[in-house]
């Protein structure tokens, strides 16, 4: 149901918990409801527009003047299924870590390196999200998208998406063009655990072996390890994207810190540095100025240390931004979008 609310505060709706309001915030259910609603009123999609998820890959940086869109719908409806895979519709509202959830409980394999990372399934496609070698393109058939522009519905198959390191077509040519309503995922029923990043294989071995179960447990635990609960401490996960840099500039860095991580980039010709790593290296770990901060545990998590605004979070961001480059040649860009 459409749900429209004025001068709409967000403190509760970003994981950074910052204070501030949008003019205006409808929650839709489908595709065809929000189509709906566009097609009666031009005026919403006259001024300034966003889609707000599940608030945690954004940094607000004041009030929003203008309307966020925000997908409540959580059905998840089989579409097909045989022996091998199970293809499934999920709509935007859904929370990630709930289908993660849900492929767990019926033994199927492609979402289970994924757990517990925060937001909705709306937001998923947007910045490709990964972890521990996996990344939710792998496992998207299509999206399904209201084209702003035609208000009809525009379904793009994962070929077309671009995805890339935290990348995708939403973040670029579609950029303010579509809003995500729905995504069509094929999960495989035969078990493919992926156990090479960091510390994952040994502890799904600790827990008993490479089941479904075990290899969700493993991250679960690993992660809230590292990472802070925005519940209790306000961020928005990795805070920098970690740079993808040409051989030759980490071969140099490599020179002078052997100990650096290096791991493979999707263009061959390149590879990717840990954000968090050079942040460490650089001196910034645990830093706080009192109101923002650098977590204790990872270097690329910034934190709300209490009632930090957008702007005390962004100059921070700022400051470790021109400290990495003067220390390592390496511009680090921002993962969370800068409302
Ligand atoms: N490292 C440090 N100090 C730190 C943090 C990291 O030395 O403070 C080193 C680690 O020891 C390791 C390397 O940097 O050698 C990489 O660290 P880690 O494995 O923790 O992963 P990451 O590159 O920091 C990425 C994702 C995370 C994801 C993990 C696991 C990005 C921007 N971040 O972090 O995703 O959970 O890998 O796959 O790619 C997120 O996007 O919000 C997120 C948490």
């Amino acid at each position: 149901m459409i749900k429209v609310y004025e001068n709409r505060k967000l403190r509760d709706m970003n994981s950074f918990g910052i204070d501030v309001q949008a003019d205006r915030l409808i929650e839709f259910d489908s595709h065809d409801e929000l189509r709906d609603l566009l097609a009666s009123d031009s005026s919403l999609l006259a001024g300034r527009w966003a889609v707000l998820g599940g608030g945690n890959n954004i940094l607000f940086s004041d009030d929003f003047h203008g309307t966020l869109f925000h997908p409540v719908g959580k059905k998840i409806t089989i579409t097909h299924e045989d022996d091998d895979s199970i293809e499934i519709h999920a709509e935007a509202g859904i929370e990630w870590d709930n289908l993660v959830d849900w492929c767990v409980g019926r033994e199927v394999w492609g979402a289970e390196n994924l757990s517990l990372i925060p937001g909705s399934v709306g937001a998923a496609p947007v910045q490709n999200i990964g972890a521990y070698g996996t990344e939710v393109g792998q496992s998207i058939r299509s999206v399904e998208t209201l084209c702003t522009d035609s208000l009809t519905k525009m379904t793009i198959a994962a070929a077309h998406c671009s995805f890339g390191y935290r990348e995708s077509i939403f973040k670029h040519a579609l950029r303010g063009k579509t809003i995500i309503t729905a995504v069509n995922f094929s999960f495989s029923k035969h078990p493919a655990p992926k156990l090479e990043y960091g510390d994952l294989e040994a502890e799904t071995k600790r827990l008993g072996g490479p089941s479904l179960q075990n290899i969700r447990q493993a991250v679960i635990h690993i992660r809230t390890g590292k990472l802070p609960d925005p519940k209790v401490t306000g961020n928005a996960g990795s805070f920098f994207k970690n740079p993808v840099v040409g051989r030759d500039v980490a071969s140099s860095l490599k020179n002078r810190y052997p100990d650096m991580p290096v791991y493979p980039a999707h263009d061959p010709e390149k590879v990717k540095l840990a954000a968090g790593w050079l942040i460490d290296r650089a001196g910034w770990k645990g830093f706080s100025n009192g109101k923002a901060g650098v977590h204790q545990q990872q270097a690329l998590v910034l934190v709300n240390l209490g009632n930090a605004t957008g702007a005390d979070i962004l100059a921070l961001a700022h400051d470790i931004q021109l400290d990495v480059v003067e220390k390592f040649g390496v511009r680090i860009d921002t993962e969370v979008n800068i409302f």
